[in-house]
This record gives C-alpha cells, sequence and structure tokens, in this order.
C-alpha cells in the first residue's frame, strides 16, 4: 500500500463510525454532500442497474438505490467504512484503482468524492469504466481545481491547520488525528472530459456543484450565511458562474 493509501483508508477508518451523520448537517459540509446527493439523482435518470458505488463511505447511497429498486454493491478502501456499508446493502473492501469485479458487469457505476483519493486516478477511471456496461452510466464527481473556496483552503487553511493539529493534540495529550488535505487530486472539466472520452465514454452533462464562496474558517463561523448563499447559486450550476463550485459532477455513458 502506498503512503497516500494508507493515509487515506486510515482517516476513513477513522471516521467511518460518524461519516453518516454528516449527511444530517446543517452547515455547509452537510450542504456539500446534499446538494452533491440531490444533482446525482437528477443526472441518473431511467438507467438499468446492478449498480456499483466505488468509494461508497458507509453505504447510504446504496441503501437509497435499493429504495429505488436498483440493486448495489458497494467498494471501499477503509474497511470500517466497507464494515458500516455492509449493514446497509452488500459491500466490499476494494480499490478504486483494482476493482474486484469482472468487465460489463454494472449498468450503473457512481464514485461520489472518491476518484481524488486514488494515487493512480488515471487507473481508477479506466477501472470505472471497464467494469462499466456498454451504454451504461457513470456519475462521478470530481473537485474543481478552479475553486476560490479550494483554492484558498489548500494554499492557506489546511496548511496553517496541519501545522497547529499536532500541536493542539499533544497539549490535550491525544493522538494526533489521521488527515488527508494532503492528498487530494483536483480537475478541470475539460482534463476530466478528454480522459473520459479517451477511455471510450461519452461526457453527456457536466454540473458545478457547491457553490461556496465564504472562505475557511468564516464558512464554520457562519454556517447560515455559507449556506443560504450557496442554496442561492446552485441553480446556477450549468453557467460560467457555476464553475465557481467546489466540486463537478459528470454523467459519462460507455460507448459500444
Ligand atoms: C469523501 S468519502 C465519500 C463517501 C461516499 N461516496 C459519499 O459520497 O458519501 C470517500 C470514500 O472513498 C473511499 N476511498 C478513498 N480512496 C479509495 C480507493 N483507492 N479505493 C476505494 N475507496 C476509496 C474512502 O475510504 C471513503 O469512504
Amino acid at each position: 500500500m502506498t503512503q497516500r493509501a494508507r493515509a487515506v483508508s486510515r482517516y476513513f477508518d477513522e471516521v467511518a463510525a460518524t461519516y453518516a451523520a454528516r449527511y444530517a448537517d446543517r452547515g455547509p459540509a452537510g450542504h456539500a454532500l446534499a446538494v452533491r446527493w440531490q444533482r446525482l439523482f437528477e443526472l441518473l435518470g431511467a438507467v438499468e442497474g446492478p449498480a456499483l458505488d466505488a468509494g461508497c463511505g458507509p453505504g447510504l447511497l446504496l441503501a437509497a438505490l435499493g429504495e429505488r429498486g436498483i440493486a448495489a454493491v458497494g467498494v471501499d478502501l477503509s474497511a470500517r467504512m466497507a464494515t458500516e456499508a455492509a449493514r446497509r446493502a452488500p459491500a466490499v473492501v476494494g480499490t478504486l484503482d483494482h476493482l474486484p469485479f469482472k468487465g460489463n458487469a454494472f449498468g450503473i457505476v457512481i464514485a461520489m468524492g472518491a476518484v481524488e483519493y486514488v494515487d493512480d486516478d488515471q487507473a481508477a477511471l479506466a477501472e470505472l469504466t471497464r467494469v462499466l456496461r456498454p451504454d451504461g452510466v457513470l456519475l462521478a464527481s470530481f473537485p474543481n481545481r478552479f475553486s476560490p473556496y479550494r483554492i484558498w483552503k489548500n494554499a492557506v487553511f489546511y496548511p496553517v491547520v496541519d501545522r497547529l493539529r499536532p500541536l493542539v493534540s499533544r497539549l490535550r495529550g491525544r493522538p494526533v488525528p489521521a488527515s488527508v488535505t494532503a492528498y487530494h487530486h483536483h480537475y478541470t472539466v475539460r482534463e476530466v472530459q478528454a480522459r473520459l472520452q479517451a477511455l471510450g465514454c461519452l461526457v453527456e452533462d457536466v454540473v458545478s456543484l457547491n457553490m461556496q464562496l465564504v472562505p475557511s474558517p468564516l464558512d464554520e463561523w457562519l454556517p447560515w450565511l455559507s449556506v443560504a448563499l450557496s442554496r442561492r447559486l446552485e441553480r446556477f450550476g450549468r453557467a460560467p458562474i457555476g464553475r465557481l463550485g467546489t466540486a463537478f459532477l459528470v454523467r459519462a455513458v460507455k460507448r459500444r
């Protein structure tokens, strides 16, 4: 396992038991998850399963797909996440860049907030399309390289927090919690479109998500402002201003 995979797996193991509660959070973190989920179901359309949720986390999406009559299986690098998910639907431990499934096995392949954590993200995209059957639909989200919110967070906020975290933990006499802030790829829409096209997919739709304009840590101190602003702007997900979103969601179809 690479250093990145170890750090990512450790972080998501640590948060596995509490991750599902983030969906009920009324602040910016909860809004980001809620809007991604909403857009995902808008873009899904009437596609036949079975579905794969790659990087399924605690399996909330697997359960939601099941409720819509779509058989779904999850895979996650974090053993604890896979255990959480398996309480809701079939789920196994595995990595996106070596998926433990046969080719052309799924009508729907979903990867929400997962590809960016993989060392070899190109291999991950190749695997996601390999297990998708022809005419099947891939729905994947990607962090937006041009999001001002992310640029600030990566250049200023995270480096400061990452320096303070060990100090604060030591003062409290606690172990330093795992962090993945340094292990996060970022993308442009154009780059993702080109990569998926080269893998034999037709990119049908791209929508921006989570128009976060209030920089950290102000977004946490004034969550109502941050969420209210984002909510107002979400409708511009397909307009040029939508490129301010912290992420974008791609719907692609595998060519025959
Ligand atoms: C941000 S969480 C998103 C969870 C879920 N998809 C959701 O939208 O709520 C990212 C998930 O991807 C998983 N993950 C990260 N790298 C992975 C990899 N290489 N292979 C499989 N899963 C991975 C993590 O363990 C974690 O559960």
